[in-house]
């Protein structure tokens, strides 16, 4: 077994959908309420989440988006889980916490592996990263009501929601798509109702793969 697969004694939890679905919102109600419940979580996500990766952040949703070809943007985006993976959640997996990743490599397969990439994205990703998430909890919403969410917000970053609806449908469709080949680790989640009842709905999902809490 490579040093990626190796079990560890902690939870790798992530959560994936389309921008605006509100990965990010339920991904931070999700840790505060198991660390306020004595689990030993640790909220992070893609891309990012070292500082290394932060500054490929920079590098891949800044600037002019012709900048790179699809085939750099793909290396970037997996160098920035590398090192993510090598500085911050391994080390926490070991250390037997509750790793909660807005976003990690399914958000790759689906925006990266676009025209024609697909068969690369899995071939790097086997050969750097080799670990999927225990659980993956898709945040699934209409298109239009995720773009709608996102295009109200107001950010410097060029997220793949300026590329308009019919890129929001189709990421949904290949989300769904993932989800019914990987039937063990993810669970579909309908994100278009109250922030309270999706994160109500998320907890009890999540509950039976926690570990024992310390007393
Ligand atoms: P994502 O991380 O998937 O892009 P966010 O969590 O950032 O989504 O949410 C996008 C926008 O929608 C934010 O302005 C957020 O406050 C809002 N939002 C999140 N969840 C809900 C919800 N259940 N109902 C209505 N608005 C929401
Ligand atoms: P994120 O900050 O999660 O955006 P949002 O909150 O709008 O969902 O991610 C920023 C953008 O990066 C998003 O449009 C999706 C894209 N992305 C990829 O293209 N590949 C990846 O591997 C990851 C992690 C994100």
């Amino acid at each position: 077994m490579s040093e990626a697969n190796r079990p560890s004694p902690g939870l790798f939890i992530s959560f994936e959908g389309i921008d605006g679905s509100g990965k990010s919102t339920q991904a931070r109600r999700l840790f505060e309420t198991l660390r306020d419940s004595g689990h030993d979580a640790l909220l992070t996500r893609e891309p990012g989440g070292s500082p290394g990766a932060e500054e490929i952040r920079a590098l891949v949703l800044q600037g002019d988006p012709d900048r790179w070809s699809a085939e750099t943007e793909l290396l970037l985006f997996t160098a920035a889980r590398r090192d993510h993976l090598e500085r911050v959640i391994r080390p926490a997996l070991d250390a037997g916490r509750v790793v909660i990743c807005d976003r990690f490599a399914d958000s790759t397969r689906m925006y990266q592996g676009r025209g024609g990439l697909r068969a690369k994205v899995d071939a790097l990703h086997a050969l750097m990263i080799g670990i999927e998430p225990d659980l993956t909890l898709l945040v699934d919403m209409p298109a239009e009501a995720g773009l709608a969410r996102a295009k109200a917000r107001a950010t410097a970053e060029e997220r793949f929601e300026d590329f308009g609806l019919a890129l929001q449908q189709q990421m949904r469709d290949g989300f769904l798509a993932l989800a019914q080949d990987h039937p063990n680790r993810f669970r579909v989640i309908d994100g278009n109702r109250a922030a309270d009842t999706v994160a109500a709905d998320i907890l009890t999902t999540v509950t039976p793969h926690l570990p024992v809490c310390p007393a």
